[in-house]
């Protein structure tokens, strides 16, 4: 049985061939089921990672899962320095990382698994100029240290997890984003819009991944 530290997750291949994982106790999928790793290739990497032009990036992900963003930023880095703070709750187990699909080739394959062999909590390099933390903590409860120049906004659906998408959350990770600070998430409804704006967002709406109308990029 494949877990994350506190649920039973199912394998499943979402519609481009990649994996995702299905939580049947909050009935949500971890990805798109229209295409996993195309969603976060256009979700993510295209208009936030690719968006931002410095040449050094913090990025915040909210929250690593399958290490799929993190995984897609080592492979799209383009000669930037990035630091990676990846936010998670629930740490999948090693069996369930251990089965995901997600590299092309052999050289990928080891970086995915070298993303999840590294120690929690503890700043790392993941390859050259590259730095992750990969940190088990609860964004409803930490107080951010250092600021950020992309958020990858990848919660659980506001449906499923309504406590991650309020205003005090986005006031939150407002105050930790630097000045044009670009946030990105596949969500793109009205009521999730409007709460960027009320903390300071400009929000913009655009095409949204196969399967979706949608989705939002908020900058500082
Ligand atoms: C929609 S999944 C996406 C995961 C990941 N970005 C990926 O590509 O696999 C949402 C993730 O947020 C994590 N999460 C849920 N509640 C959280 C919290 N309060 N703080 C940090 N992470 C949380 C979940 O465990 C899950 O890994």
């Amino acid at each position: 049985m494949l877990k994350d530290k506190s649920r039973k997750v199912e394998l499943k291949v979402s519609a481009d061939g990649s994996h995702t994982l299905f939580v049947p106790e909050l009935d949500e999928h971890y990805h798109s089921v229209n295409g996993a790793y195309n969603e976060s290739m256009h979700v993510f990497i295209e208009p936030a990672l690719h968006f931002c032009k410095k040449e050094t990036i913090n990025i915040l992900e909210i929250g690593l899962g399958t290490g799929l963003n993190a995984f897609l930023t080592a492979q799209n880095q383009g000669g930037k320095t990035i630091f990676y703070h990846a936010l998670e709750k629930f740490p999948l187990e090693s069996e369930a990382a251990a089965s995901l699909n997600f590299a092309r080739d052999p050289d990928g394959q080891q970086l995915f698994e070298k993303l999840h062999c590294l120690p929690w909590n503890k700043e790392e390099e993941l390859q050259s100029q590259m730095t992750i933390l990969k940190d088990e903590n609860d964004l409803t409860n930490i107080a951010f240290s250092q600021k950020y120049d992309v958020v990858y906004f990848d919660a659980f659906a506001p449906e499923v997890q309504p406590e991650m998408w309020s205003e005090a959350i986005f006031r939150k990770i407002y105050e930790a984003m630097n000045p044009e600070g670009i946030l990105t998430t596949y969500c793109a409804k009205g009521v999730v819009r409007r709460t960027m704006q009320a903390v300071g967002f400009t929000v913009e709406r655009l095409p949204g991944p196969k399967g979706k109308r949608e989705m939002l990029r908020a900058v500082k």
